[in-house]
């Protein structure tokens, strides 16, 4: 028996070429409850699917111009919530598959068996909103994950920054260096048109540029005089460290800054893989950012050089130390920005 009720469901739209066909069936939907709309045709099905949000297609398989097996998938590929229901009077296995294969999640046989029909289009509904509330679960479980991965670097992140900033200020040569580093990096980076989405993790490596000290003896760091190889080589450890220090957690940009912050841009030291343009340009900029605050900051070895005295020395490191190009736009921020910068603690 057909149960009659008044809530309204689901909205359904039977495609089929005859109308006698059509009829007895919408007014069998109609009185379960469903909204219905049909279409003669192929370009009326697409016009309706157009216009309304439907949530299943009973698609007849033999209508002449276009039949339902060329719809098919036009309709799944325009309109993927729809569930579709093939219609067909004779059942060829082949054809069946290809449907199934096609997008439709079942089949009914025409003429159709009106006491069975609704139970069956009431399981395709089923399904469908099955998979749909699984997709919705899906999606808002995918965008948490990434909300809460995102607030965990920046967690993070922020936890090194200030550890970085603490054992700086603790140390009159370098407090405030990480901070300047960043800011300069970012004067360079700006200059250079480098998109905004990227500052972020710019600013964020030259920042970290530094982090691998963390392991590194202060006494040996901060030595007056001159190093030794074994010490020199025992600091510059700091890039590897660093880099394995924020590796799990940060992208591959941020990482390559605090790897290559010392290398030089002729490929004159032994030990290095990169040069040239091979370096990462985020780390070319910041290899200049950290040595020009380096000059500019008093360390216990030496006295800090002047502004000028400094931006000499760059120029002379062009295509040496640094990167000549970005030495060029380098030289393109406005003294007083620089003098600004110096003054950061
Ligand atoms: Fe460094």
């Amino acid at each position: 028996m057909t149960i009659i009720t008044t809530i309204q469901k689901e909205t359904i739209l039977i495609v089929d070429d005859e109308e006698p066909v059509r009829r007895p069936l919408r007014k069998l939907l109609a009185k379960n409850g469903y909204s219905c709309l049909e279409a003669d045709s192929a370009s009326a099905a697409l016009q309706r699917l157009s216009d309304t949000p439907i949530d299943l297609t009973i698609l007849d398989i033999m209508m002449p111009q276009k039949s339902g097996i060329e719809l098919l998938p036009e309709i799944k590929e325009q309109y993927p919530d729809t569930a579709i229901v093939m219609a067909t009077a004779v059942v060829e296995p082949d054809i069946i598959i290809e449907c199934m294969k096609n997008g439709a999640m079942d089949y009914i046989r025409k003429p159709f068996k009106l006491d069975t029909v609704v139970g069956n289009l009431e399981t395709v509904l089923r399904k469908r909103q099955l998979s749909q509330t699984l997709k919705i679960f899906q999606e808002s479980l995918k965008g948490k994950v990434a909300e809460q991965a995102a607030e965990m670097r920046q967690l993070f992140f922020g936890a090194i920054e200030s550890l970085i900033c603490a054992l700086e200020a603790k140390d009159k040569y370098t407090a405030g260096h990480s901070r300047r580093v960043g800011d300069f990096t970012i004067a360079i980076a700006r200059l250079m048109d480098i998109p905004v989405v990227e500052l972020e993790d710019i600013r964020c490596g030259a920042l970290l540029h530094d982090v691998g000290k963390i392991a590194i003896n202060p006494d040996i760091q901060n030595k007056p005089g001159k190093l030794t190889e074994e010490e020199y080589k025992y600091i510059m450890t700091h890039v590897q460290i660093g880099a394995n220090i924020v590796k799990s957690i940060a992208n591959e940009k941020i990482v390559d800054i605090i790897r290559y912050h010392h290398t030089r841009f002729d490929g004159a030291c032994k030990d290095q893989t990169l040069c040239g343009t091979h370096i990462p340009l985020c780390a070319r900029i910041v290899t200049l950012a950290d040595a020009f605050d380096a000059m500019t900051s008093e360390r216990s070895y030496r006295k800090s050089l002047a502004l000028e005295e400094a931006i000499s020395e760059v120029k002379r490191c062009a295509g040496t130390q640094f990167d000549p190009a970005i030495v060029e736009v380098f030289l393109k921020i406005p003294s007083n920005d620089i003098l600004t910068i110096m003054k950061t603690s």
